[in-house]
């Protein structure tokens, strides 16, 4: 049996960093479930798919083959069979996926069924919004991963300064509820927090404080 630990929060909480320190101190791979979501809205919008036509819409999903590899330990999104890691991070794929992508049920049925064999085959650490409730239900840890949306959105700021970007606070924060609102009220696998799941609130917590919580919760 793989040992299964998942990892769902809203947007920015951290859930990504926190995962990736979590599976390399346990050696598990880790698997970034929103880049699958953002492989298939960035496939739309190359498409120059209508996001209010949903025939065109998963008509044009059906068209795209979604498979992971993994190399050096690092997950590779791959899209009809070309890496698409380096495209997916932008704020228009990002809304698309959540906007659009992540309420069509085919889609989540098809990236479900691939996220379970991953972690059928694999000790895993997972992350994204509905791992815990729907995907790992048997998961051995979960977690809810959040922190105030007025901190999430200042970490996102810090980011984008880092790479020498400005931001606007405020949008980034209203960018940043809207995201939350979409993911947590669709009518398939929203966002919420599983009965057994632990809730780490990241607001006041290190990036290593939050690790060694889930660590511990491991033993
Ligand atoms: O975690 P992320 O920002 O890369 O995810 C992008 C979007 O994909 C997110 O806003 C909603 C969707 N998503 C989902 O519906 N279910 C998941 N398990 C992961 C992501």
């Amino acid at each position: 049996m793989s040992y299964q630990i998942a990892i769902d929060g809203p947007a920015g909480a951290g859930k990504s960093t926190i995962a990736r320190k979590v599976a390399r101190e346990k050696n598990f791979i880790y698997v970034d479930t929103g880049a699958m979501y953002r492989a298939m809205a960035y496939h739309l919008l190359e498409e120059g798919a209508d996001p209010e036509n949903d025939s065109e819409i998963a008509e044009k999903c059906e068209g795209a083959d979604i498979t992971i590899s993994f190399e050096n330990g690092e997950q590779v999104v791959l899209l009809n069979g070309k890496n698409v890691n380096h495209v997916l991070r932008t704020e228009a794929v990002g809304n698309m996926a959540s906007a659009v992508v992540s309420r069509n049920p085919q889609v989540r049925q098809r990236l479900t069924v691939l996220q379970k064999e991953l972690a059928e085959k694999n000790n895993v650490v997972m992350d994204g919004r509905d791992i815990g409730t729907c995907v790992l239900p048997e998961a051995d840890v979960k977690v809810y991963l959040t922190a105030s949306a007025r901190i999430r959105a200042k970490r996102r700021f810090d980011e984008l300064a880092a790479k020498g970007e400005a931001g606007d606070m405020d949008q980034i924060e209203a960018d940043i509820i809207k995201r939350d609102e979409q993911d947590m009220n669709r009518k398939i696998a929203p966002l919420r927090q599983a009965e057994d799941a632990v809730l780490i609130d990241s607001s006041r917590m290190t990036i290593e404080e939050v690790v060694h919580t889930i660590l511990n919760l491991c033993r």
